[in-house]
């Protein structure tokens, strides 16, 4: 192999520029040639090229977002779409190509792989965290502390007013995001969508909370059944009238910032292991970590599967936050 491709794609995730400099400079030392997408499968189709080189990633490994711009692409989903996109991998002669995304960006690349023999690998950036095949996705980590740092800002004023406050966090449709997040802030109770939610549970447990405790922050999972935090509010607030109420809703911030420590690790180790990949002869595999070794998984299972949510983590968070 001696031309590949990298792209970001869908929704950007702090750590995808750490992973796109090891992908760069991982293909650099095997001699391979780079050429960067730009704004994902959308530049794939539209002839957004660009050639890499090991200056091309210099000084981003501490930046979020992502230096490649990111789409989610409507067009790539239709065969028009990926046909414009094979014929521009053929045109720069590209063998192999890195897709940094999350499950949509898998599926468009299995898509592809049903007409186009260019073997495709993936490396998990969502900070959602919800593909099986990795203990951590690209970006996770970040956001779980990002939201833990703005629980506790909202701690301070929910404390000062004796306020009860719903914070909804992001995750699509996982709880991933609130639950770890949910520990490491003391939240009084995650609303996930992995659990049911019952709302005259939550009243009740509300209302045995420990006495001495004022403020009580609920976080919420965006993809929660029960609706939105503002639903949800309502719902709590009609019931226990005399709790003060505020809602919170963190939004995109959840996305942004420098990576972490631990996600520009992760992110290296899977950029660097996503070309070794592709040298190896593998196609249609998304790279994890799991125990802290390298694993692949094919974007079939890691698609579908999702993350698996841990019972006792749950359980555990009930019996701390009495
Ligand atoms: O997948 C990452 C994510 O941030 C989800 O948590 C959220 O539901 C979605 O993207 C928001 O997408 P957009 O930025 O396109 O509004």
């Amino acid at each position: 192999m001696k031309k590949i491709a990298v792209l970001t794609s869908g929704g950007d995730a702090p750590g995808m520029n750490a992973c796109l400099r090891a992908v760069v400079r991982t293909a650099i030392y095997h001699k391979m040639e780079v050429m960067g997408i730009v704004h994902g499968y959308d530049g794939m189709i539209r002839d957004e090229f660009i050639k890499m080189d090991e200056k091309s990633v210099a000084n981003i490994i501490h930046r979020g977002g992502t230096i490649l711009k990111t789409a989610r692409s409507k067009e790539f989903m239709t065969d028009e779409g990926r046909k414009k996109a094979l014929h521009n991998l053929q045109k720069y002669g590209i063998e192999g190509v890195v897709v940094i995304g999350g499950d949509g960006s898998f599926k468009g690349a299995m898509e592809f792989s049903k007409t186009a023999k260019i073997p495709f690998v993936g490396c998990p950036g969502t900070i959602d965290n919800d593909l099986a095949g990795t203990d951590y996705t690209i970006g996770y980590d970040t956001a779980i502390n990002t939201v833990v740092q703005a629980v506790d800002k909202v701690r301070d004023t929910a404390e000062s007013h004796d306020r009860l406050f719903f914070v909804e966090v992001m995750g699509r449709d996982s709880g991933m995001i609130a639950m770890l997040a949910g520990i490491g802030a003391g939240a009084e109770s995650i609303l996930i969508p992995e659990t049911k939610t019952d709302i005259q549970q939550l009243v009740e447990r509300l209302k045995n909370k420990r006495k001495t405790k004022n403020s009580k922050i609920i976080i919420v999972a965006e993809g929660d059944e029960a609706g939105g935090a503002f639903v949800i509010a309502e719902q709590v607030k009609k019931q226990l009238p005399d709790y003060d109420t505020r809602v919170t809703v963190l939004g995109h911030l959840q996305r942004g910032g420098s990576p972490s420590a631990m996600d520009r690790v992760n992110s290296s180790r899977m950029g660097y292991a996503a070309v070794e990949a592709l040298l190896k002869g593998e196609k249609n595999v998304m790279i994890g970590i799991i125990d802290k070794s390298i694993v692949y998984t094919p974007f079939e299972k890691a698609t579908k599967q999702k993350q698996k949510m841990d019972p006792d983590l749950l359980r555990m968070l009930d019996i701390l936050s009495i």
